[in-house]
This record gives structure tokens, sequence and C-alpha cells, in this order.
């Protein structure tokens, strides 16, 4: 470049998924469900140059505060993420995602054979035996589930 532009421009309202692993934006964006029919304008960078990360992937959602719950399934896909809420142009809220020691509710066991999957009243419950690349470790039946077992549940 000869130039020195702005590779993705502002945005005025909405939420910024800065910091996401290089390579990882698709797998963002996939467990928010925006892969179909979405309401406003989405932008995905991809290997953009980082200070921290070697190189980094950005979401920038226009017009929508993602929900905590959708923060929290961000932390298993990209444990490094920061969420900006952005009114305005101001980044008025800063979030880095934490992913917890132990994981409840946010997906199933990939074993149907584990008790989690029958008709008993337990909550499915994991514990993160490694955090890049993901592991979770079924608290019933042991069964370690990786990435792929979790974006096939979104
Ligand atoms: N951003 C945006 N639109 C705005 C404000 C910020 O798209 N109106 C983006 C910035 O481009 C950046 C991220 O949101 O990718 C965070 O913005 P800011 O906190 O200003 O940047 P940094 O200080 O570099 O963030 P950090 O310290 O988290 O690296
Ligand atoms: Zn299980």
């Amino acid at each position: 470049m000869t130039k020195k532009t702005l590779r993705v421009s502002k945005i005025k309202d909405g939420t910024v998924i800065d910091h996401i692993t290089g390579g990882h934006a698709f797998d963002v964006i996939k467990i928010l469900g925006i892969t179909g029919r979405v309401n406003g304008v989405v932008t995905v960078a991809i290997n953009v140059p980082s200070k921290t990360l070697d190189v980094k992937d950005m979401v920038k959602i226009e017009g929508r505060e993602l929900k905590s719950e959708e923060v929290d399934k961000i932390a298993l896909l990209a444990p490094h993420a920061t969420i900006n809420i952005v009114r305005n142009y101001k980044v008025t809220e800063k979030q880095r995602v934490k992913l917890p020691n132990i994981i409840r509710g946010i997906v199933k066991c990939a074993n149907p054979a584990c008790i989690s999957n029958s008709k008993e009243p337990v909550q499915p419950t994991f514990y993160v035996d490694s955090e890049e690349p993901l592991r979770l470790r079924c608290h019933y039946c042991g069964y370690i589930m990786e990435k792929q077992d979790i974006l096939k549940q979104f």
C-alpha cells in the first residue's frame, strides 16, 4: 500500500469482537449463528497484523450488542478475544472473554449414551482440560469434546 488507510472502518453502534486468534473468525460467526440471513452489517477481518498476537481476526457487528450468553460461547472458540461495545463511535465497554474452569449448560455432550443426553434432569457439565486446542471433558461420561463437536451444535 502506498497510502496509510484504515483497513476496516469504525462502526457507530454495535459490538467489535477483537483479538480473535488468527483463523478463528468463522468459528465465532458460526457460534453466533450469523451464517444465514442477518439484520445489519457484519464485517469480518482475517489476518490483521496485531501488536499482541501474531495476526488476529476481528468481527464487527453493527446495530447489536452481544448478550452475555453469546460472550460465553465466544470464550470457547476465541479465549483471547476482547468484546468492545460501541455507542456513538466510542468504545463504552471493553471486556476480555474468560473461559471458566467448568462449563455448564452451553454445550451438550456428543456421546449419545451419556446420561446428560437421557431424560434424566442433569445439566451438561464439562471440565476445561485445554483451552487451545479446546478440549472439554464430560463430568458424567469422560467423553472429550473438541472444537468440531462444539461447532456442530451451533
Ligand atoms: N472500533 C470500531 N469502531 C469504533 C470504535 C472502535 O470498529 N467506533 C474498533 C477498533 O478498530 C478496535 C476495537 O474496536 O479494533 C477496539 O477499539 P479501541 O479500544 O479504541 O482500540 P485499542 O485501544 O487498540 O483496543 P485494545 O486495547 O483492546 O487493543
Ligand atoms: Zn457425557
